[in-house]
């Protein structure tokens, strides 16, 4: 079925001629355009102009596509979450009781709380609960306008729980209208039964996990916790090399408590992103600034914890591209909201409003590796479209906290209207 989605105020089309993640000057160009239409032919755009231009090029299509009327509305590229933790068992929302009472949220975690919690009940899980489970926070992402999830293992830790999580991840990739791009993250912390024999941890992973990942061809992704009390560098820098042997991109979690060499890493291993960063050194971002990596800042964690927040301007300002995501996960950032998290970013990371529409579609979309298929609106790209209730594009964060999404177009199709 061809769309034709005419009328609306504004189409942000995130168009640019940059052929890559966005950075400092070209994240702000978002590519506002008034009195056009968007013709969606076969699931990707066919073409974003005025409508008599559209006409003359495709008189036929034209006259077969289904009209969407969008008056007085904006129409943007669908929201990419580039880091989520979608497949897990269990919430912890008296440990957050906990934490607004006084206790610190690295206390629950050092008595054996914390994550280790959610390891256990998605190690104890079975299969159907966490498809269901994540299933359902699945729509929940549609119903905010996202259209891509990246998602990670890395709560169960054992072979066999990690293979579920993955399972499950590529099961729902199968079955949602929401596209999944999976992580294997065996390496997110140490389990308990390994402390004082980390190494023999990571030859487990080296030797035995990361191989049956890649010939099961389970995930694209590989991440690893580089940081204090997770894995050091040295050992981050063996799993990832070894993942890429395999065919898996790096990715990593860097910089996230302490400066950690985390952001030099990623440079180091070739890791399409790193996330969190708050203590990245300036050599590391320069480093990354020249590499390309992008860096996923998670607003959402400093804002739920609340600790302090990541120093985006900076990170701009050393020509890194910029992603934003919710980072959703049970302990540090229990929210399917990206709308919420650009908000966030707005009023406590002093991102403009187009740098965060830049850092939730066309960066987002290169932190994962989908740069050239999704994140604008193109001619050629996948139709993953919103519709939002708001006269332009400024009212999306200066009504804030509020989910704008009327209408979601993935692929062409309408999955939400
Ligand atoms: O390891 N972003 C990474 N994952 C979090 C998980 C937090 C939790 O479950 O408590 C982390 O800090």
């Amino acid at each position: 079925m061809n769309l034709l989605i005419v009328n609306a105020n504004e189409v942000i089309t995130m168009a640019n001629e940059i052929d890559g993640p966005r950075k400092k000057e070209a994240m702000k160009e978002i590519g506002v355009q008034q009195h056009v239409s968007v013709l969606v032919v076969e699931g990707r755009v066919a073409g974003v102009a005025p409508l008599e231009e559209l006409r003359a090029e495709f008189p036929h299509l034209i006259d077969n596509a289904t009209l969407i009327d969008a008056s007085g509305q904006v129409v943007m590229p669908g929201l990419v979450d580039c880091h989520t933790h979608l497949v897990h068992e269990g919430t912890r929302e008296d440990e957050f009781h906990m934490c607004l009472e006084g206790r610190e949220y690295m206390d629950i975690l050092k008595a054996g709380g914390g994550i280790y919690t959610t390891m256990k009940k998605t190690q104890e899980a079975a299969f159907e609960e966490l498809y269901e489970k994540a299933y359902m926070h699945l729509n929940q992402f549609l119903k905010h306008g996202v259209t891509t999830v990246e998602t990670k293992s890395g709560y169960s830790l054992d072979w066999a729980g990690e293979k579920k999580q993955l399972e499950v991840a590529k099961a729902l990739q199968a079955a949602h209208p929401i596209e999944l791009a999976i992580t294997f993250m065996g390496a997110h912390v140490i389990p308990a039964e390994y402390k004082g024999k980390e190494e023999v941890f990571v030859d487990e992973l080296i030797q035995s996990m990361l191989p049956q990942v890649a010939e099961g061809q389970l995930a694209e992704f590989n991440d690893v916790f580089c940081g204090e009390g997770r894995f050091t560098p040295n050992q981050a820098c063996r799993i990832l090399e070894a993942s890429r042997e395999l065919g898996l991109t790096p990715k990593v979690h860097a910089d996230a408590v302490t400066p950690y060499v985390g952001a030099e890493l990623a440079v180091e291993v070739g890791a399409i992103s790193a996330s969190h960063l708050q203590y990245a050194s300036k050599k590391g971002l320069e480093a990354m600034a020249k590499a390309e990596v992008t860096a996923v800042l998670l607003p959402g964690t400093a804002f739920f914890l609340r600790d302090s927040y990541v120093k985006a301007r900076q990170i701009i300002d050393a020509g890194v591209p910029v992603a934003i995501a919710t980072a959703f996960n049970p302990g540090s950032s229990p929210t399917v909201s990206l709308p919420l998290i650009q908000n966030i970013a707005c009023f406590n990371m002093d991102m403009t409003m187009e740098e965060v529409l830049t850092a939730t579609t066309i960066n987002a979309a290169y932190a994962i590796n989908r740069g050239r298929e999704i994140g604008s609106l193109e001619r050629g790209k996948r139709a993953d479209i919103l519709i939002l209730d708001v006269e332009n594009y400024k009212q999306i964060q200066y009504f804030y906290g509020v989910n704008h999404t009327n209408t979601v177009i993935k692929d062409g199709k309408v999955v939400v209207r």
